[in-house]
C-alpha cells in the first residue's frame, strides 16, 4: 500500500492505496473553505497552521495500515511554499520511521489522474485543467510525456469566480456560489468581452473580465448580482471555448478530459460536450468528489511511479511552489 498526503492548499488530506489493485482503502479530507470564507481568499500562513493541526490527526486514523506501507508520496509542487511543506515534512518523517521509500508527486499530475481513481489509466488524452491555481489545456501521451500547449497569462478559471464571489462578498470558494447564483440570472444580461477573442494566441486571460465584472458590480445594487453571476459564468467559459476550438483545428481530439476543482462547473461540462460533438471525441470526467484537491489523486499517480521506482532522494526532495508542465 501507499500512504499518500496532499496540502498545497488548503485542503488537508491523506489516501492510502492498493497499489496492485489501485482500490482506494482509506481517504481523508480536512477542508479549510470556512477558517478562508471571511477573508475570500486562501490566507497562507493561517492554511499552514491548520495542516499543522489536521495531518496529524489524520495520520493517526492511519496507523493501522503502517506495517503494510510500502512508500509514501507527497504533493511536491505547485502550491503555496508554506503548505507544502507541512505535507512534505510529515511524509519525509514517515519515510525514515517505516524506512520506505518517498515519491514526490506533482500536484497537475494528480489532477489527471483523479481521472482514473480505482480505474485503468487511459492514454492519450487532451486535458484542460481549471482549478483555483491553474487554467492550462496538455496532450498527455503518459505519465513521463506531458506537455503544456496553453495557460493563462494571469489569473486562473477558478480564482476569477473567487474574486468575482468576494465584489460581491458571497464567500469562498466562489466558484460554487457563483454557479448557484447564476441560476436565477441572464446569460445575455450583461455584454461582457471575450478575453483575446481578436488574438491569434492559444493562451487564457482572465483579468480584464475580472476588472469588467468589478466596474459592473460596483455600478449596480445586489438586484443585479444573478444577471451579473449569469453573464461572467457565460464569458468566462465561452473564453475557454474559443480558445478551444481554436486549438482542435489543427489537433481535432479523440479523447478529452476536464479536470481540477473548477471542472465541476455545470456550465462549462455542457458547453464543452457540445463542442466535443462534432469530433466524436469521448468526455472524460473526474468523480464530483475527487474534482476538488484531495490525496486519492496523489495515491493513484504514486502507484505508477512506485512501479517505475520514480523515487526521491530524502535529502533532495523539496518543494517547489511553481510547476515544471
Ligand atoms: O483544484 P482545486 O480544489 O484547487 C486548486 O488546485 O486550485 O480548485 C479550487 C477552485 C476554486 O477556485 C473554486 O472556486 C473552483 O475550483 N471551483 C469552481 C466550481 N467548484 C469549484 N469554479 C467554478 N464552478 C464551480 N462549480
Ligand atoms: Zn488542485
Amino acid at each position: 500500500m501507499i500512504l499518500s498526503i496532499e496540502s498545497s492548499c488548503d485542503d488537508s488530506a491523506i489516501a492510502i492505496t492498493e497499489i496492485s489493485t489501485c482500490r482506494l482503502l482509506f481517504h481523508k479530507k480536512i477542508s479549510q473553505e470556512l477558517e478562508h470564507s471571511v477573508y475570500g481568499g486562501v490566507v497562507p500562513e493561517l492554511a499552514a497552521r491548520l495542516h499543522a493541526e489536521a495531518l496529524p490527526r489524520i495520520l493517526e486514523e492511519c496507523e493501522p495500515y503502517f506495517s503494510k506501507l510500502k512508500a509514501v508520496a507527497v504533493t511536491s509542487t505547485p502550491g503555496l511554499a508554506v503548505t507544502l511543506i507541512e505535507g512534505v515534512v510529515m511524509a519525509k518523517a514517515i519515510s525514515v520511521a517505516l524506512n520506505i521509500p518517498l515519491i514526490g508527486v506533482n500536484h497537475l499530475v494528480g489532477h489527471i489522474y483523479s481521472l482514473f481513481i480505482e480505474k485503468q489509466e487511459q492514454f492519450p488524452l487532451t486535458v484542460l485543467l481549471v482549478s483555483g491555481g491553474h487554467t492550462q489545456v496538455m496532450e498527455v501521451e503518459n505519465l513521463e510525456n506531458i506537455s503544456t500547449v496553453a495557460k493563462s497569462m494571469d489569473d486562473s478559471f477558478g480564482e476569477s469566480f473567487d474574486k468575482v464571489a468576494k465584489m460581491m462578498n458571497l464567500g469562498y470558494p466562489g466558484g460554487p456560489l457563483i454557479q448557484e447564483l447564476a441560476k436565477g440570472g441572464e446569460r445575455t444580461k450583461y455584454n461582457f468581452t471575450i478575453p483575446l477573442s481578436q488574438s491569434k494566441l492559444i493562451s487564457f486571460s482572465y483579468s480584464g473580465l475580472k476588472n469588467a465584472v468589478r466596474l459592473a458590480v460596483e455600478k449596480g445594487t445586489t438586484d443585479d448580482y444573478a444577471d451579473i453571476a449569469a453573464s461572467f459564468e457565460h464569458i468566462a467559459t465561452m473564453h475557454l471555448i474559443q480558445k478551444l476550438k481554436k486549438y482542435f483545428k489543427e489537433n481535432p481530439p479523440k479523447s478529452f478530459a476536464i479536470v481540477g476543482g473548477a471542472s465541476a462547473n455545470l456550465y462549462l461540462r455542457e458547453q464543452i460536450q457540445e463542442l466535443l460533438k462534432p469530433y466524436g471525441a469521448n468526455l472524460l470526467l473526474s468523480e464530483l468528489k475527487y474534482c476538488s484537491d484531495n490525496a486519492a489523486m496523489i495515491g493513484r499517480v504514486a502507484v505508477e511511479m512506485y512501479h517505475k521506482e520514480m523515487f526521491s532522494s530524502l535529502y533532495e526532495l523539496g518543494i517547489s511552489p511553481k510547476s515544471k508542465l
